[in-house]
């Protein structure tokens, strides 16, 4: 089992960083397949906090080789102060993180024009951090990419193409179009604060694993945010699933071994759009506050409701799940009952998937379980669960199709039942 996907089975947010990170310690290396920094992985080691944007979530281990694959796009800025960070730690002694000189780059005006199109009618709430113009450009075949960066002339005339293309959309939105010599100096100093990093990485991956290295390839977002798949038009702008990990690392279908699902024990979304079980009010004031659910990368509250077991089961089926991690089930203690989405009706039609439209219309429908008393975070293993805990687990096992492996309990890697070494099976 050398290849494993790991990818969110909701609206992202589900603790990939930690699972990544808990599953990093048996992989030679882990990828980044795809988004850029709107992802934030939080990883919370020995009680200390870390967020990461971009560097795969493996970064804290010292031997893991790190990938960021060209599926991604690349704020220099971004993975530049991560570097340094890291640096600081001690982590990156020797040269373990690489980019993709396919690697799309987030350009300064990027952020300029999602931030201005979110002030508009058409916001869909983003996390403004230019991703959306960052993947317009590389399907409009105007986009600057890492390998660019090393090659002054040639970036001179990209930028100047580019923002030639983007002048006429800034004024229209009100904005200020910057001039190309500052854009070409700074990006010029990051390709070579960055050289070293710039490799042939699909390269490199198939390398790997033709040598039979232990691959983990790391999805950002979750499923109901692919740019197909999910609640369009409020998802980001690049494929999330698991379908999307060959694409954006540069490695062939026929590689991969298996793929993990990672879901919450209960759902959250950030920014606009659908989201059928949802709880408006006290209940989901009390769920955000009980799992601190603010935004990793812009701190915006998260909207919380009850697990959508239709939304699950959608994400095993298109992602192919072997199992799901569970995380956060600590979060639902001291409820007196917890509620799951089986499914919806909408018309007098009944739905076991979200379908393409109309899901601000659909009404869930509910199967309501006991819930449990106590605190969760201090058990390691799933006997010491409280029945009802374990009664809960096995119930999203049955709705989803797809059996629960790891159970998290809360951030730390400690805090994990039936961890384990997900290329051994
Ligand atoms: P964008 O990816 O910044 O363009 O944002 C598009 C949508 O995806 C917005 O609803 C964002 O809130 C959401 N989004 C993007 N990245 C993440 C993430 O890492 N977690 C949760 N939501 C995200």
């Amino acid at each position: 089992m050398p290849v494993v996907v790991v990818v969110g089975a909701q609206w992202g947010d589900e603790g990939k960083g930690k699972v990544v990170d808990l599953y990093a310690q048996h992989a030679d290396v882990v990828t980044r397949y795809g988004g850029g920094a709107n992802a934030g992985h939080t990883l919370v080691v020995g009680g200390e906090r870390i967020v990461l944007h971009l560097v795969p979530s493996g970064a804290l281990h010292a031997r893991t080789r790190c990938v960021i694959g060209q599926g991604v796009v690349v704020d220099p800025q971004v993975l530049l102060s991560e570097l340094g960070v890291l640096r600081g730690r001690g982590l990156l002694d020797t040269p373990r993180v690489f980019m993709s000189d396919r690697a799309h780059v987030v350009l300064p005006h990027h952020r300029h024009i999602d931030e201005l199109r979110e002030r508009g009618r058409a916001a869909i709430g983003t996390t403004k951090r230019g991703i959306g113009p960052a993947y317009e450009d590389k399907a409009g075949r105007r986009g600057i990419r890492t390998g660019d960066l090393l090659d002054a002339t040639r970036l001179a005339e990209r930028v100047r193409d580019n923002l030639a293309a983007w002048e006429p959309v800034i004024r229209g939105l009100g904005g200020e179009c910057p001039e190309v010599g500052p854009i070409v100096e700074t990006l010029l100093a990051q390709g070579e604060a960055l050289r070293d990093h710039i490799t042939d990485a699909s390269r490199m991956l198939t390398e790997a694993i033709g040598r039979g290295e232990k691959v983990l390839l790391e999805g950002a977002q979750g499923t109901m945010l692919d740019i197909d798949h999910g609640t369009y038009p409020y998802v980001t702008s690049s494929n999330v699933i698991a379908g999307g990990a060959c694409a954006g690392a540069g490695i062939p279908p026929t590689a991969v071994d298996a793929v993990v699902g990672i879901t919450k024990a209960y759902t959250t979304r950030v920014g606009g759009g659908p989201f059928p079980t949802e709880l408006l009010g006290a209940e989901g004031e009390a769920l955000r506050e009980a799992g601190s659910e603010y935004g990793a990368t812009t701190g915006r509250p998260r909207r919380c409701g009850w697990l959508d077991a239709a939304v699950v089961r959608f994400s095993a089926r298109i992602n192919g799940l072997r199992e799901l991690a569970l995380t956060k089930l600590d979060v639902l203690g001291g409820l007196q009952e917890l509620r799951i989405c089986t499914g919806y009706e909408r018309d007098g039609i009944m739905f076991d998937e979200p379908p393409h439209d109309g899901l601000d219309r659909l009404v869930p429908v509910y199967e309501t379980l006991p819930g449990w008393s106590g605190d969760l975070s201090a058990c390691r293993r799933v006997e010491e669960l409280p029945d009802n805990a374990r009664r809960y687990v096995n119930r999203i096992a049955e709705l989803t199709g797809c059996p629960v492996g790891v159970v998290s309990v809360g951030a730390d890697r400690e805090q994990t039942l039936r961890g384990g070494d997900p290329f051994a099976r």
